[in-house]
């Protein structure tokens, strides 16, 4: 078997697309989103996100108000621009790039900000509200994960999804996702005994654990739905290094019935969805 390639770089696209023409709508109201990044010291990876964070806000018709702040700069000074954010009227969604400094509790700061301007959905009461079935901000990869394998299946009820992982940004929010489309979730972690055998049950497989290919093809139920979460930059020779995900792309492709891409997959989604959670958070604010 040859899997699909499920393509996250065209369905990010079109997703940006239908944000665009939501905001146009909003314009005509009156109404410009704007989204507040907040981004402390200069770590180069985060600082590419941040940028094109920015460009796809901008190019989406939204407002985009960055907050570069200094590596060293304090908790307290931190959580008083987040208070200034929560009150200001013009900013519809936060975002503050993780990972912090060790001197900044990310815990505390996620909490500083306003659930209704949560759009990375990282706040316990937005995970609450996900967990028990409400209107909710919902954590970005997560929502792209469930979208690029509803691409594939048109229903996941009843399906056994593993997802391994169990982080509070991607596996916990993923996992309430799929329960809340009828499948049957399981959640793998460091711990699973024989994890490899748990995966081969998986009819959708959700991998997100940062281990460049640590899923091998052996582990993939033939005909399964593959969806890696993984970008693990792995060094080459002289000097090259290339991104991989957390799933042996080629071995698994001949096992399942489609796989997304490391890069192009569930990366592209992310952005994707944070420009919707923040076109959402804004006619939410508005009642
Ligand atoms: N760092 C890596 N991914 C993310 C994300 O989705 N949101 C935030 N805030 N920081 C990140």
């Amino acid at each position: 078997m040859t899997a699909i390639r499920i393509d996250g770089k065209a369905v990010a696209a079109s997703l940006r697309a239908r944000v665009a023409d939501a905001v146009a709508d909003l314009a005509r109201d009156g109404v410009v989103p704007g989204l507040a990044v907040v981004l402390v010291g200069d770590d180069p990876a985060s600082r590419v996100y941040v940028g094109s964070k920015k460009k796809m806000t901008v190019a989406a018709g939204m407002r985009s108000i960055d907050h570069m702040l200094p590596a060293e700069t304090g908790e307290a000074e931190l959580l008083a621009l987040i208070d200034r954010l929560n009150r200001d009227d013009d900013v519809d969604g936060i975002l503050v790039q993780l990972p912090l400094p060790p001197q900044i509790d990310a815990s505390r700061v996620i909490l500083a900000i306003d659930p209704a301007k949560d759009v990375d959905g990282f706040h316990p009461v937005n995970a609450g509200r996900l967990a028990t079935g409400q209107p909710a901000l919902v954590p970005c990869t997560p929502v792209g994960c469930v979208m690029l394998a509803k691409t594939v299946l048109p229903s996941l009820a009843g399906l056994d999804a593993v997802v391994v992982g169990r982080s509070n940004i991607v596996g916990k929010p993923v996992a309430q996702l799929l329960l809340a489309e009828s499948a049957t979730v399981t959640v793998a972690h460091s711990r699973t005994r024989d994890l490899p055998a748990v995966c081969r049950s998986a009819d959708l497989l959700v991998a997100a654990v940062g281990r460049p290919e640590m899923i091998r093809g052996d582990w993939i139920k033939p005909g399964a739905v593959v969806i890696d979460v993984g970008i693990n930059r792995i060094e080459g020779e002289g000097g090259t290094s290339r991104l991989v995900g957390d799933v042996a792309y080629d071995e698994a492709a001949a096992h399942a019935a489609a796989i997304t891409p490391v890069p192009g997959g569930v990366g592209p989604m992310t952005i994707a969805c944070l420009l919707a959670n923040t076109v959402k958070a804004a006619r939410a604010r508005r009642g």
